[in-house]
């Protein structure tokens, strides 16, 4: 038996004032989008945006549904938009934030299961990783993470297919 020690290598910012300008105004976009979140039934308000490499910025916000395994996440409706359009730019970076009234959160959001391998599988079609911003409303300090393989190590990935 060989044992194997993975490490978990982020970045904490004390306040957004801390990033680049690109990267504030990517989670300003992803806190507006929190206003357009349907979350009747969690009260959960997850707003996501993307920068491109053009600049331009694409945003998502969860979408709940009274039949509960039907919800879907922020980061999944900002990438399957991005990836029903025909853009040729790539994606730079993610940025994820919460608005949450029942309870003051001390962590960022980070991004679920489900949406971290769909970031691997937009990370593989592009060929390069995402930075990827976790925040919340109610925090200052931003979580960052260079590509998804920090938070999804050993993923089920494409190269187990082909
Ligand atoms: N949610 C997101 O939108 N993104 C995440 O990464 C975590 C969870 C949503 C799903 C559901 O609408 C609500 O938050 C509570 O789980």
């Amino acid at each position: 038996m060989k044992s194997k020690k993975l490490t978990f290598k982020h970045k904490v910012y004390k306040h957004n004032k801390a990033l680049p300008v690109e990267i504030q105004k990517l989670i300003k976009q992803a806190s507006k989008q929190t206003k357009f979140s349907y979350a009747p039934y969690s009260k959960f308000y997850v707003g996501a945006a993307l920068l491109l490499e053009n600049g331009k910025l694409i945003g998502g916000c969860n979408q709940e549904n009274v039949s509960y395994p039907l919800c879907i996440c922020a980061e999944r409706v900002a990438l399957y938009t991005y990836g029903a359009k025909t853009i040729k730019s790539k994606i730079k970076a993610l940025a994820v934030t919460v608005r949450y009234d029942l309870k003051v959160l001390k962590e960022p959001c980070m991004p679920c299961g489900a949406c971290r391998q769909v970031i691997q599988e937009y990370e593989n079609r592009q060929g390069q990783p995402i930075d990827i911003y976790a925040t919340a409303e109610s925090v200052d300090e931003i979580i960052y993470f260079k590509g998804i393989e920090t938070i999804l190590p050993t993923a089920f990935s494409q190269s187990t297919l082909l």
